[in-house]
Protein backbone atom coordinates (compact mmCIF):
# COMPACT_ATOMS: atom_id res chain seq x y z
CA UNK A 1 0.00 0.00 0.00
CA UNK A 2 3.04 2.62 0.75
CA UNK A 3 4.27 1.74 -2.67
CA UNK A 4 0.79 3.06 -4.15
CA UNK A 5 0.64 6.07 -1.69
CA UNK A 6 3.94 6.84 -2.34
CA UNK A 7 3.43 7.42 -6.35
CA UNK A 8 0.72 9.69 -6.11
CA UNK A 9 1.70 11.54 -3.01
CA UNK A 10 4.24 13.84 -2.29
CA UNK A 11 7.15 12.07 0.23
CA UNK A 12 5.90 13.88 3.56
CA UNK A 13 2.01 12.98 2.97
CA UNK A 14 3.07 9.69 3.07
CA UNK A 15 3.78 8.74 6.46
CA UNK A 16 0.59 10.78 7.61
CA UNK A 17 -1.92 8.71 5.13
CA UNK A 18 -0.30 5.76 5.74
CA UNK A 19 -0.89 6.33 9.85
CA UNK A 20 -4.46 7.10 9.12
CA UNK A 21 -4.89 4.07 7.27
CA UNK A 22 -3.29 1.83 9.33
CA UNK A 23 -5.09 2.88 12.57
CA UNK A 24 -3.96 0.75 15.37
CA UNK A 25 -4.09 -1.96 13.35
CA UNK A 26 -0.39 -1.94 12.08
CA UNK A 27 0.69 -0.37 15.83
CA UNK A 28 4.06 -0.38 15.59
CA UNK A 29 4.49 -0.69 12.02
CA UNK A 30 5.59 2.84 11.91
CA UNK A 31 8.87 2.72 14.37
CA UNK A 32 8.69 6.09 15.70
CA UNK A 33 7.10 5.89 19.81
CA UNK A 34 10.57 4.30 21.53
CA UNK A 35 11.05 0.83 21.49
CA UNK A 36 9.77 0.10 25.85
CA UNK A 37 12.58 -1.65 27.76
CA UNK A 38 12.02 -2.83 30.94
CA UNK A 39 13.59 -5.41 33.18
CA UNK A 40 11.84 -8.26 31.41
CA UNK A 41 13.24 -7.28 27.81
CA UNK A 42 16.09 -8.84 28.59
CA UNK A 43 17.40 -12.74 29.85
CA UNK A 44 19.40 -15.45 29.76
CA UNK A 45 22.56 -13.81 27.16
CA UNK A 46 23.03 -16.98 25.24
CA UNK A 47 19.75 -16.84 24.31
CA UNK A 48 20.13 -14.58 22.09
CA UNK A 49 21.84 -15.01 18.55
CA UNK A 50 25.80 -15.20 19.03
CA UNK A 51 27.33 -13.39 16.00
CA UNK A 52 31.56 -13.45 16.33
CA UNK A 53 32.10 -12.78 19.86
CA UNK A 54 28.88 -11.04 20.99
CA UNK A 55 25.12 -11.66 20.96
CA UNK A 56 22.37 -9.72 18.84
CA UNK A 57 18.66 -9.94 19.36
CA UNK A 58 15.75 -7.42 18.24
CA UNK A 59 12.98 -6.24 20.72
CA UNK A 60 10.51 -5.10 17.68
CA UNK A 61 10.84 -8.40 15.73
CA UNK A 62 13.19 -7.24 13.32
CA UNK A 63 15.85 -10.06 14.16
CA UNK A 64 16.67 -10.70 10.67
CA UNK A 65 17.81 -7.14 10.01
CA UNK A 66 19.53 -6.73 13.06
CA UNK A 67 21.86 -10.23 11.82
CA UNK A 68 22.18 -8.33 8.08
CA UNK A 69 24.06 -5.42 9.44
CA UNK A 70 25.81 -7.50 12.55
CA UNK A 71 26.96 -10.50 9.75
CA UNK A 72 27.94 -8.03 6.70
CA UNK A 73 31.50 -7.06 6.08
CA UNK A 74 30.90 -3.98 5.70
CA UNK A 75 28.80 -2.47 8.70
CA UNK A 76 25.61 -0.55 8.52
CA UNK A 77 23.01 0.63 10.68
CA UNK A 78 21.16 -1.36 13.07
CA UNK A 79 18.02 -1.70 12.63
CA UNK A 80 15.63 -0.93 15.31
CA UNK A 81 14.87 -2.93 18.31
CA UNK A 82 18.16 -4.37 17.87
CA UNK A 83 19.91 -5.40 21.36
CA UNK A 84 23.68 -6.37 21.73
CA UNK A 85 25.23 -7.56 24.54
CA UNK A 86 29.10 -8.95 25.05
CA UNK A 87 28.60 -9.72 28.45
CA UNK A 88 25.57 -10.07 30.81
CA UNK A 89 25.62 -7.02 32.28
CA UNK A 90 25.87 -4.39 29.77
CA UNK A 91 23.34 -4.00 26.84
CA UNK A 92 22.97 -1.54 23.65
CA UNK A 93 19.13 -0.93 22.10
CA UNK A 94 18.42 0.78 19.12
CA UNK A 95 15.73 3.18 19.46
CA UNK A 96 13.58 4.66 16.47
CA UNK A 97 15.93 6.98 13.98
CA UNK A 98 15.73 10.41 15.57
CA UNK A 99 15.50 9.64 18.88
CA UNK A 100 18.94 10.93 20.08
CA UNK A 101 21.13 12.14 16.95
CA UNK A 102 24.21 12.31 19.56
CA UNK A 103 24.20 8.20 20.17
CA UNK A 104 23.28 7.43 17.04
CA UNK A 105 19.59 6.45 18.90
CA UNK A 106 21.69 3.66 21.17
CA UNK A 107 20.62 3.81 24.47
CA UNK A 108 22.85 2.19 26.95
CA UNK A 109 22.48 -0.04 30.08
CA UNK A 110 23.93 -1.53 32.93
CA UNK A 111 22.29 -4.33 34.50
CA UNK A 112 22.43 -6.15 37.64
CA UNK A 113 21.79 -9.62 36.92
CA UNK A 114 20.68 -12.46 39.19
CA UNK A 115 18.48 -16.29 38.70
CA UNK A 116 15.58 -14.16 39.40
CA UNK A 117 16.03 -12.24 36.33
CA UNK A 118 17.76 -8.90 35.17
CA UNK A 119 16.86 -4.96 36.79
CA UNK A 120 18.29 -2.05 35.00
CA UNK A 121 20.54 -0.58 37.37
CA UNK A 122 20.91 2.45 34.83
CA UNK A 123 20.51 3.26 31.38
CA UNK A 124 20.38 6.35 29.08
CA UNK A 125 21.76 8.37 26.37
CA UNK A 126 25.29 9.91 26.43
CA UNK A 127 25.79 10.13 30.37
CA UNK A 128 25.80 6.29 31.07
CA UNK A 129 28.71 5.32 33.01
CA UNK A 130 29.12 1.57 34.13
CA UNK A 131 29.77 0.40 37.56
CA UNK A 132 34.05 1.24 37.22
CA UNK A 133 33.21 4.49 36.13
CA UNK A 134 33.38 4.47 31.70
CA UNK A 135 31.77 6.04 30.21
CA UNK A 136 29.38 3.84 27.33
CA UNK A 137 29.25 6.39 24.70
CA UNK A 138 32.66 7.64 25.10
CA UNK A 139 34.41 4.36 24.36
CA UNK A 140 32.02 3.39 21.33
CA UNK A 141 31.58 6.77 19.69
CA UNK A 142 35.31 5.69 18.34
CA UNK A 143 34.55 3.25 15.98
CA UNK A 144 34.45 3.78 12.64
CA UNK A 145 31.39 5.25 10.91
CA UNK A 146 30.67 2.58 9.13
CA UNK A 147 29.81 0.13 12.31
CA UNK A 148 27.44 1.96 13.85
CA UNK A 149 28.95 2.21 17.67
CA UNK A 150 29.84 -1.39 17.50
CA UNK A 151 33.41 -1.77 18.94
CA UNK A 152 34.43 -5.06 18.67
CA UNK A 153 38.26 -5.24 18.24
CA UNK A 154 39.28 -3.87 15.49
CA UNK A 155 36.60 -1.06 15.14
CA UNK A 156 38.87 1.55 16.53
CA UNK A 157 37.73 1.94 20.22
CA UNK A 158 39.77 1.77 23.29
CA UNK A 159 40.18 -2.13 23.96
CA UNK A 160 38.65 -3.21 27.64
CA UNK A 161 40.82 -4.78 30.16
CA UNK A 162 38.88 -8.07 29.53
CA UNK A 163 40.38 -10.98 27.81
CA UNK A 164 39.11 -13.38 25.38
CA UNK A 165 38.22 -15.91 27.99
CA UNK A 166 37.48 -13.59 30.70
CA UNK A 167 34.34 -12.77 28.26
CA UNK A 168 33.28 -16.21 27.08
CA UNK A 169 34.01 -16.76 31.36
CA UNK A 170 31.60 -14.23 31.85
CA UNK A 171 28.97 -15.00 29.02
CA UNK A 172 28.94 -19.11 30.21
CA UNK A 173 28.07 -18.09 33.85
CA UNK A 174 24.90 -15.48 33.58
CA UNK A 175 23.31 -16.04 36.41
CA UNK A 176 20.19 -16.13 34.64
CA UNK A 177 20.88 -19.14 32.09
CA UNK A 178 20.06 -22.49 33.50
CA UNK A 179 23.13 -24.32 34.35
CA UNK A 180 25.38 -21.62 34.37
CA UNK A 181 26.58 -22.56 38.07
CA UNK A 182 28.28 -25.99 36.34
CA UNK A 183 32.00 -23.96 35.83
CA UNK A 184 34.39 -25.63 33.64
CA UNK A 185 38.08 -25.10 34.85
CA UNK A 186 38.66 -23.01 32.41
CA UNK A 187 36.30 -20.44 32.96
CA UNK A 188 36.88 -20.87 36.84
CA UNK A 189 40.81 -19.73 35.73
CA UNK A 190 39.96 -16.85 33.42
CA UNK A 191 37.16 -15.46 35.97
CA UNK A 192 39.98 -16.11 38.95
CA UNK A 193 42.18 -13.72 36.99
CA UNK A 194 39.48 -11.33 36.78
CA UNK A 195 38.94 -10.77 39.92
CA UNK A 196 42.60 -10.38 40.72
CA UNK A 197 42.67 -7.82 37.76
CA UNK A 198 39.70 -5.69 39.81
CA UNK A 199 41.16 -5.90 43.21
CA UNK A 200 44.62 -4.74 41.71
CA UNK A 201 42.15 -2.00 40.70
CA UNK A 202 42.83 -0.23 36.77
CA UNK A 203 42.48 2.84 36.69
CA UNK A 204 39.14 3.78 36.69
CA UNK A 205 38.49 5.79 33.25
CA UNK A 206 40.00 2.37 32.06
CA UNK A 207 38.37 -0.04 32.72
CA UNK A 208 34.94 -0.78 30.86
CA UNK A 209 32.82 -3.92 30.99
C1 LIG B 1 36.83 1.56 27.84
C2 LIG B 1 35.89 1.65 26.72
C3 LIG B 1 34.51 1.07 26.89
C4 LIG B 1 33.52 1.38 27.82
C5 LIG B 1 33.60 2.34 28.97
C6 LIG B 1 32.37 0.57 27.47
N1 LIG B 1 32.64 -0.21 26.38
FE1 LIG B 1 31.41 -1.55 25.55
N2 LIG B 1 32.95 -2.27 24.44
C7 LIG B 1 34.19 -1.68 24.31
C8 LIG B 1 35.02 -2.50 23.44
C9 LIG B 1 36.45 -2.22 23.01
C10 LIG B 1 34.23 -3.60 23.06
C11 LIG B 1 34.65 -4.80 22.20
C12 LIG B 1 35.39 -5.78 23.09
C13 LIG B 1 35.68 -7.10 22.46
O1 LIG B 1 34.99 -7.49 21.51
O2 LIG B 1 36.58 -7.79 22.95
C14 LIG B 1 32.92 -3.40 23.68
C15 LIG B 1 31.83 -4.24 23.48
C16 LIG B 1 30.53 -3.92 23.82
C17 LIG B 1 29.35 -4.53 23.30
C18 LIG B 1 29.31 -5.60 22.22
C19 LIG B 1 29.33 -4.96 20.81
C20 LIG B 1 30.60 -4.23 20.48
O3 LIG B 1 30.58 -2.97 20.50
O4 LIG B 1 31.65 -4.87 20.23
C21 LIG B 1 28.27 -3.91 23.90
C22 LIG B 1 26.81 -4.19 23.65
C23 LIG B 1 28.80 -2.94 24.82
N3 LIG B 1 30.17 -2.95 24.75
C24 LIG B 1 28.02 -2.12 25.62
C25 LIG B 1 28.57 -1.21 26.54
C26 LIG B 1 27.78 -0.48 27.53
C27 LIG B 1 26.26 -0.57 27.64
C28 LIG B 1 28.66 0.23 28.28
C29 LIG B 1 28.35 1.11 29.45
C30 LIG B 1 27.47 0.60 30.49
C31 LIG B 1 30.00 0.00 27.72
N4 LIG B 1 29.90 -0.89 26.68
C32 LIG B 1 31.16 0.60 28.16
C33 LIG B 1 34.60 -0.53 24.93
C34 LIG B 1 33.93 0.06 26.00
Amino acid sequence: MRAIISSVLPAGRVALVAAIACGTLCAGAADQSPVPVTDASFGCISKLTPVRGFFVGNLSGHLPDTLKVARSKEGGVYPVGSVVQLVPTEVMVKQPAGFNSITHDWEFFELDVNAQGSTIRKRGFAEVVNRFGGNCFGCHIAAQPQWDLICETTHGCAPIPLTTPMIRALQHTDPRCSGSDHVNAEDRKALQQLAELQKVGPPASDAAH
